[in-house]
């Protein structure tokens, strides 16, 4: 049974990843040890029985001595402490949920179901780092993969609609904090029907402008408002976030050097809790009959599923509520545009937490060690 360290198994994405591998049976598969940056010596969790006790998440002779490493403690860490365990000639594979690595050439960008040929010639080549996507672009390539390795996409531009949980555990905590001051300022006028909306919607604009409602974690407020801009400012129009759509899309596909798919769009963040949607408006090379589109969607992975572009199919199946929690990636809207019979439509949502970052991480490990 091989081994394989984890850190950062207790944050978010961590936990996430580690209810994933009970319900799967992974730790079956695996010898793990567990890892922290803050309390070494301490135990190791009790879902892995026998796993002893926890390691000094910097101690890099420690951590040069397994052939998997699983991090999901983010770009810091990443960046202190991958450089020093390749120096020390460390040669095991590197699985990270971070962002650092992911566009290095001797990376590979994990998702399986939609690039297994990439992971597989990389492995065979001797690629030893295995990056989690963005959670977008995996999501979105969850839900239209079928399109984009058949080579039907001309060029896409999605415009995302992301949930807090992208921003991490503080900002979820912040967006449902806002949302509660909103209510609270208005609460008395909401319980009397006879109260007028626009001193409601006067008094929640002035909550919302008030500096004492907390707006840290995000900048300004987000409850009943949204925020078109998400990451860096790359200096260039384009938010980093904007960037890694059309980035990372074309590496995951294995085009970042020839044939590349032009990808492009704005990322807004929005007051939904962990599933991020997008909007996309794609380009076809050719001019297919939506049932073969949806056909062709349906059947390219388990988790992609149709949802008949119906006003009642949509709001029932086509939402962060109804996707949050489960792994499945639904595709709904689709229809054709009025610019070309090539134009489509679409609307897609995934999990952020679950394909968009523990999930692929979770596969590459059970690849790595089958
Ligand atoms: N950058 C994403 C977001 C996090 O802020 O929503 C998931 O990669």
């Amino acid at each position: 049974v091989p081994t394989a360290g984890f850190i950062g198994w207790r944050g978010m994405v961590g936990s996430v990843l580690m209810q994933r591998m009970q319900d799967e049976g992974d730790f079956d598969l695996i010898n793990p040890v567990f890892f922290s940056t803050s309390n070494a010596g301490g135990a190791a969790p009790s879902f892995a029985s026998g796993a002893g006790e926890l390691q000094n998440a910097y101690d890099i002779e420690t951590l040069a001595k397994l052939p998997i490493i699983v991090t999901a403690q983010g770009g810091g860490y990443t960046s202190e402490v991958y450089p020093k365990l390749r120096d020390a000639g460390w040669n095991g594979l590197w699985i990270d949920a971070a962002s650092t690595l992911r566009m290095e050439q001797d990376s590979i960008i994990v998702l399986d179901p939609v690039n297994r040929d990439v992971i597989d010639a990389g492995l065979a080549h001797g690629v030893k780092n295995f990056v989690g996507g963005n959670c977008t672009v995996s999501c979105m390539l969850m839900g239209l993969g079928g399109l984009f390795r058949n080579g039907l996409v001309e060029w896409g531009t999605s415009m995302t609609y992301q949930a807090a949980s992208g921003g991490g555990a503080r900002h979820m905590r912040e967006l449902l904090n806002q949302f509660g001051s909103l209510n609270s300022v208005v609460a008395d006028q909401l319980a009397d029907p006879a109260s007028a909306i626009l001193d409601i919607d006067r008094a929640v604009l002035a909550q919302q402008k008030n500096p004492a409602m907390d707006s840290s974690q995000f900048g300004v407020p987000l409850a009943g408002s949204v925020i078109p801009w998400i990451d860096a400012d790359l200096g260039n129009g384009q938010s980093r976030e904007e960037w890694k759509a059309g980035a990372e899309t074309n590496k995951i596909l294995g085009r970042d050097t020839a044939g590349r798919i032009p990808f492009d769009g704005l990322c807004v963040r929005i007051g939904a809790m962990r599933s991020h949607s997008q909007a996309l408006t794609l380009k076809l090379t050719e001019d297919l009959t939506v049932a073969e589109i949806e056909r062709i969607i349906d059947a390219d992975n388990e988790w992609a599923k149709v949802v008949p572009n119906t006003k009642e199919a949509s709001m029932a199946e086509l939402t962060p509520v109804a996707v949050s929690g489960t792994l499945d990636i639904p595709v709904g809207r689709i229809r054709k545009l009025e610019m070309g019979p090539e134009y489509i439509s679409a609307f897609t949502i995934g999990d952020q937490l679950l394909w968009g970052a523990a999930e692929p991480l979770r596969r590459m490990l059970r690849i790595a060690t089958g």
